[in-house]
């Protein structure tokens, strides 16, 4: 289903503790302090666990090595269940640091196309 990004602007609240959305000029676009997961400017199709000096998990980066790159179906699995979806995806026990779930599927639908959007700005 498709999201919607004024409802995904309302749900970011509950990730910008630990995560911003910064551009490639240093403007905060979304976020104020958090500093405890990756900048998620540009998700779209980025590469998973790629971010430059932020330390990921080992299953990560793995998974960007492994082929991973978000795209909405991958990212909606991730935010419900980060653990289970990263040993899923690599067939292991391994897991990954976020911590938090979101567990509401349309929330996650809305929150990528909220993250969408601000990236075409
Ligand atoms: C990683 C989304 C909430 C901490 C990620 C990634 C995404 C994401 C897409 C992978 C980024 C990449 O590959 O560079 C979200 C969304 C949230 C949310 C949409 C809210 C709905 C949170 C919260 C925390 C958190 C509240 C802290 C309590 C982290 C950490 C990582 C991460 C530590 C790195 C994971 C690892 O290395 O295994 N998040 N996140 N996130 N997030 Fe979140």
């Amino acid at each position: 289903q498709d999201g919607d990004a004024a409802a995904g602007e309302q749900v970011f609240n509950r990730c910008q503790q630990c995560h911003v959305v910064t551009d490639d000029e240093g403007n905060t676009l979304a976020g104020r302090s958090g500093r405890v997961g990756p900048n998620l400017y540009g998700i779209v199709d980025r590469v998973a666990g790629t971010v430059d000096d932020f330390r990921y998990s080992s299953s990560m980066t793995d998974a960007g090595e492994a082929g991973l790159a978000w795209n909405e179906a991958d990212f909606v699995a991730y935010v419900q269940d980060p653990s289970g979806f990263l040993s899923e995806y690599l067939d292991s026990r391994e897991r990954g640091k976020m911590s938090f779930q979101l567990r509401d599927e349309q929330e996650a639908h809305d929150v990528w196309a909220y993250l969408a959007q601000l990236s075409e700005e």
